[in-house]
């Protein structure tokens, strides 16, 4: 199994394009199943959830195109099979964005329930109550969510908590039911907007994407569409975290350096020195960071999926901070990975503290989740000597190229066997 091998203590310097965001173009694939026509994504990242995601659909029957130039076309001009097996379903927990559409295009859906995960228990309910008020059956059957309806119908539904994909689930679902839909409480996510823009070009009626309030008008049919998958937030988050923590000086292109406030603040904090254009940011470190704390909260508050990498920052700054993680109940499995580099971390709660440390030193460590693996990676780069992340497929599943993109900027880092 491949693994990844960082000699650290050099400081970054160059450019590096932002990929196309993981998180947008997952559910604006899961769009194609609510069409007929054509659907012709670009800036889509060449991802193991990408493709994962393009092997759910195929089995069901849409034609997936080859991904050429970020470029990638999905029609589904019939779907056979509506139903998403669990051997796919347990690699990548976004594969429940299919069941909303499916509902929606097919009146039946079968999709198994994702069960347990490393980050948390992350059930599906408020998916499924809000499918439930808009007319559609469920039975669990074997691990699986029978859904049916013959038509959803519009319907108000107030999510008890913000839920990206549920939010993203029931805007697909309500684009083609009878009436109009109202969902409270929505997540206000740039990726949320972003699907919520593809759904109006394929002729959907969106409202109030971005806020909490998002209401949608269902029509009889949608069409297909030409749509680019926005930047990547959170793979540009992670590199300015790395050029915070390791020093040097780093231009990001192709970003969206507007959807970035949480993250920019904080990285003000530290001391880095960051300038913004329409697309890109560039940000300067020539000194220890100092440390900063921080709660995650939904958008626009500090990202959930920044924690990990602002931790592994704050393992090698000055200071101490405390770091709470209000999302998931169980996003602190970094942090035994990082004391084995030498971090200074004590964990009370859903709250970790951290003292930074002069230096951290390389060793063999193990990536448990997507973002775990990218505060390893930042540890990785700032360390003395090597450090060798094990189970880096759990990067491949999010992050386009990075050793590549890493290497660009001068880093050491190699994909060893
Ligand atoms: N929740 C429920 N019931 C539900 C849905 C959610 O209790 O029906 C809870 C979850 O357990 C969690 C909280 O609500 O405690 C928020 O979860 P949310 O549903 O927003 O998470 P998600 O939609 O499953 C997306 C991203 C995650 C990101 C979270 C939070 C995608 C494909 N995934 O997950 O991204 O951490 O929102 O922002 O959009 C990643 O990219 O590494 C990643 C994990």
């Amino acid at each position: 199994m491949d693994k990844l091998l960082i000699t650290g203590g050099r400081p970054l310097a160059g450019e590096v394009r932002v990929s196309g965001a993981k998180n947008a173009a997952l559910p604006i694939m899961c769009a194609a199943l609510l069409t007929g026509k054509p659907l012709v994504l670009d800036n889509v990242p060449r991802l193991m959830d990408v493709r994962t995601m393009a092997k759910l659909l195929a089995l069901m029957g849409v034609e997936v195109g080859n991904q050429e130039n970020g470029r990638l076309q999905l029609q589904a001009a019939r779907v056979a099979n509506p139903e998403a097996g669990y051997e796919l379903v347990k690699t990548m927990r976004a594969s429940v964005l299919v069941l909303g559409p499916l509902l929606a295009r097919c009146g039946r859906a079968r999709v198994s329930l994702p069960g347990g995960c490393a980050i948390g228990a992350r059930p599906v309910d408020q998916h499924v109550k809000g499918l439930q008020a808009m007319g559609a059956e469920f039975s669990v059957v074997q691990g699986y969510m029978n859904a049916s309806a013959k038509r959803l119908r519009g319907a108000r539904i107030a999510m008890d908590m913000v839920t990206v994909t549920g939010t993203e689930n029931l805007m697909m679902a309500a684009t083609l039911a009878e009436g109009d839909t109202v969902l409270e409480n929505s997540a206000r996510e740039p990726e949320v907007v972003d699907l919520a823009n593809c759904l109006k070009a394929m002729g959907a009626r969106v409202e109030g994407a971005g806020t909490d309030v998002i209401r949608i008008e269902g029509v009889p049919s949608l069409s297909g569409a030409t749509y680019r998958v926005m930047p990547d937030r959170i793979e540009t988050g992670t590199y300015l975290a790395a050029v915070a923590a390791a020093g040097g000086k780093v231009r990001l292109t192709h970003a969206a350096p507007d959807i970035l406030g949480a993250t920019l603040e904080k990285l003000h904090e530290t001391g880095a020195r960051i300038s913004t254009g329409t697309d890109s940011i560039e940000i300067e470190m020539g000194a220890r960071p100092k440390s900063v704390s921080l709660s995650t909260a939904p958008y626009p508050g500090f990202a959930t999926d920044m924690q990990a990498q602002f931790m592994a920052l704050d393992c090698v700054a000055r200071g101490t901070a405390s770091m709470t993680e209000t999302i998931f109940e169980n996003r602190f499995m970094h942090a035994q990975e990082l004391q084995r580099l030498g971090a200074d971390i004590s964990i009370q709660g859903n709250t970790a503290v951290v003292t930074g440390v002069e230096r951290l030193q390389g060793a063999k460590v193990m990536a448990t989740d997507l973002r775990a693996s990218a505060s390893l990676v930042v540890a990785g780069l700032v360390a003395q000597g090597e450090t060798l992340i094990d189970r880096i497929y759990h990067l491949d599943r999010g992050y386009e190229a990075l050793e590549h993109k890493l290497s660009g900027l001068g880093a050491k880092i190699a994909r060893v066997r």
